[in-house]
């Protein structure tokens, strides 16, 4: 019975809308739209007109979000070191020149050596290590992350133990920790970025 009257209502609304020259409206997705006509102009403009690629500003936006860990880098005690080009498998080598130093001997250049992770979002992990040799009996290892913001500007967030020549086992005060963060600055080698007047 109730069936039968909501199909009379409707029966008569649309005979109505005939007469009167309106065209019928149904609802679809919670928009009202002039019966089926819409929709399927969609689905054609959308078979016909896939949605856009990246732009080339997006593109570069992307490239510019991912953080390379080759170049020059320099942390708040004023340390610098390069790191040269990552290899395929991750495995980098570079130089550290240190600007504090517990060692008698002169301040040289250290070697480093090191591998990252390679990540989707382009902030990967990272490790090296730092042999003293050419002044000074420690070897330091980093382990850290480099990080973009939404400007672009790299951070390398990293902690180290540095492990000092002792006499012999047990020499607790033989291990110092902490942390040190670096940010990239320009140059092609450890000393180039070292101006007279202090600017970097
Ligand atoms: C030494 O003093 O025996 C060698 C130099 C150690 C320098 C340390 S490594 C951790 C910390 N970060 C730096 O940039 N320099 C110090």
């Amino acid at each position: 019975m109730i069936k039968k009257i909501s199909f009379a209502v409707a029966l008569g609304m649309a005979s109505l809308g005939a007469l009167s020259g309106q065209k019928l409206l149904c609802q679809e997705d919670g928009n009202v739209t002039e019966g089926k006509k819409r929709s399927e102009e969609e689905r054609a403009t959308k078979k016909t007109n896939p949605r856009p690629g990246p732009t080339p500003g997006q593109q570069r936006q992307a490239a510019s979000s991912k953080c390379i860990l080759t170049g020059l880098w320099r942390n708040e005690l004023g340390s610098k070191m390069q790191i040269q080009e990552v290899k395929g498998d991750g495995t980098f080598s570079g130089e550290y020149k240190t600007a504090v130093s517990l060692a008698q001997r002169p301040i040289q250049p250290a070697s480093l050596n090191g591998s990252q992770h390679f990540d989707k979002a382009g902030q990967p992990t990272f490790g090296f290590t730092v042999n003293w040799k050419s002044f000074s009996d420690s070897t330091t290892v980093f382990t850290g992350q480099c990080f973009v913001d939404e400007n672009g500007k790299e951070i390398l967030e990293t902690m180290w133990l540095l492990r000092e020549k002792a006499k012999g086992p047990n020499g607790w005060e033989a291990t110092r920790v902490g942390t040190n963060v670096f940010t990239r600055i320009k140059g092609q080698n450890v000393d180039e970025s070292v101006r007279s007047d202090g600017a970097r």
